[in-house]
C-alpha cells in the first residue's frame, strides 16, 4: 500500500501511516501535471487546502489505485467531489480537529474589529501618544451567524459570554443544538438587516458562491462589520470593496479570499481591513489533530477497508 502526501502536514501523520506498515511519500509544491505522471501507483492522496485534487488527477488514479483522497480539514471545495464520487473515489475530511481554532480565530478577529488595536499599535510603534483612538463595545450588538457548525457554535457560546445578542441563519441546523444556547434561527434577510456583525461560518458551495452580494450588503446597517474565517467566494470581494467605499460597511475582518494568494490587492490593503492568509486553522494543535485524524482515517481505509467522514457520498471503495 502506498500513500502520497502532497501538501505541508505534521510529521505525527506520516509515523502514524508508516507505522501501519504503509509506504508514505511526501513529496509537496508538485505540479498538477507531476501529480498527475505519479498518482496511479498510490493507493491514496493526502491534501491539505494547496493541492487542487482536479478531474485530470482523479482520472489518471483511477487507471491505477487510487481509491481515497483524504483532507487533513474541514473544508473540500479544492477536491473535485462529484467526478470522485463518479469514478469511485472516496473523499474523507476531519471535521473536528480544527474547528476550535477557526473558532478562536474569528474571535480574535472579532475583538480586533471593535477596538483599535492595529492602528494604535502601529501609531506607537511611529513614537507616538495618540490617546484619541474611539472603539466600540461589543456588549448588546448584534452578530449574526451564517452556518451554525462546530466553528458557528463556538463562536456564539463566547458571543453570549461577551453579552451580545446573536442571530443564526443556518437551514440545515437541528432546534436541539440551538436550544443548547438559547437561540432561534430567523431568515438571512432578517440577519442581514439587523445584525452590526456578520460572520460566514459555511463551506463553499453552488449555493454559498456569493451570498453576500451588492444587494446584502445594500440592505445591510450602515456601519456594518464583516467577518470571513469560512471560504472565500462566499462573500463577493468586489461587493465587499465598493460597501467599504462607500461607508456602509465599516470594516472588515479576512481570512480566505476568492483567490489565494489573493488577488484582489485594493480589498486587501484597505485600511478597513485586517487580513491574514488563510491562518485560521494553524495553530500547533489543530494541525497535530488533524494530521492525527486523517492519518488514522487513511490507516482504516487501507488496512480495514473502512471508510469514516465520507463527504461525497460513497459508501464503499472501488
Ligand atoms: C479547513 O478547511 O480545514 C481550513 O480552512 C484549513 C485549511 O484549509 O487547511
Amino acid at each position: 500500500m502506498k500513500v502520497l502526501i502532497s501538501d505541508k502536514i505534521n510529521e505525527n501523520a506520516i509515523n502514524l501511516i508508516k507505522e501501519a506498515g504503509i509506504t508514505v511519500d511526501y513529496k509537496i509544491n508538485l505540479s498538477e501535471d507531476e501529480i498527475v505522471n505519479i498518482i496511479p501507483e498510490y493507493d491514496a492522496l493526502l491534501v491539505r487546502s494547496d493541492t487542487k485534487v482536479t478531474n485530470k488527477i482523479l482520472d489518471a488514479g483511477v487507471k491505477g489505485k487510487l481509491k481515497l483522497v483524504g483532507r487533513a480539514g474541514v473544508g473540500t471545495d479544492n477536491i473535485d467531489k462529484e467526478k470522485a464520487r463518479e469514478l469511485g473515489i472516496v473523499v474523507e475530511n476531519t471535521p473536528l480537529g480544527n474547528t476550535n481554532a477557526a473558532a478562536e480565530h474569528t474571535l480574535t478577529m472579532l475583538l480586533m474589529l471593535s477596538k483599535h488595536i492595529i492602528h494604535a499599535n502601529d501609531s506607537m510603534k511611529k513614537g507616538e501618544w495618540d490617546r484619541s483612538f474611539k472603539s466600540s463595545e461589543l456588549k448588546e450588538k448584534t452578530l449574526g451567524l451564517i452556518g451554525f457548525g462546530n466553528v458557528g457554535r463556538k463562536v456564539a457560546r463566547v458571543a453570549k459570554a461577551l453579552e451580545m445578542n446573536v442571530l443564526v441563519y443556518d437551514p440545515f441546523v437541528h432546534e436541539a443544538k440551538l436550544n443548547e444556547l438559547n437561540l432561534t434561527k430567523v431568515e438571512l434577510k432578517k440577519l442581514i438587516c439587523e445584525s452590526d456583525y456578520i460572520s460566514v461560518h459555511v463551506p463553499l458551495t453552488k449555493q454559498t458562491k456569493n451570498m453576500i452580494n451588492t444587494k446584502e450588503f445594500n440592505e445591510m446597517k450602515t456601519g456594518v462589520r464583516i467577518l470571513n474565517v469560512a471560504r472565500g467566494g462566499v462573500i463577493n470581494e468586489t461587493a465587499l470593496l465598493n460597501a467599504i467605499n462607500s461607508g456602509k460597511v465599516s470594516a472588515a475582518a479576512l481570512d480566505v479570499y476568492e483567490n489565494e494568494p489573493p488577488t484582489n490587492t485594493p480589498l486587501v490593503k484597505n485600511e478597513h481591513v485586517i487580513a491574514t492568509p488563510h491562518l485560521g486553522a494553524s495553530t500547533n494543535e489543530a494541525q497535530v489533530n488533524v494530521a492525527i485524524e486523517i492519518a488514522e482515517q487513511v490507516v482504516l481505509a487501507l488496512n480495514n477497508n473502512e471508510i469514516k467522514n465520507c463527504v461525497n457520498g460513497l459508501k464503499k471503495f472501488r
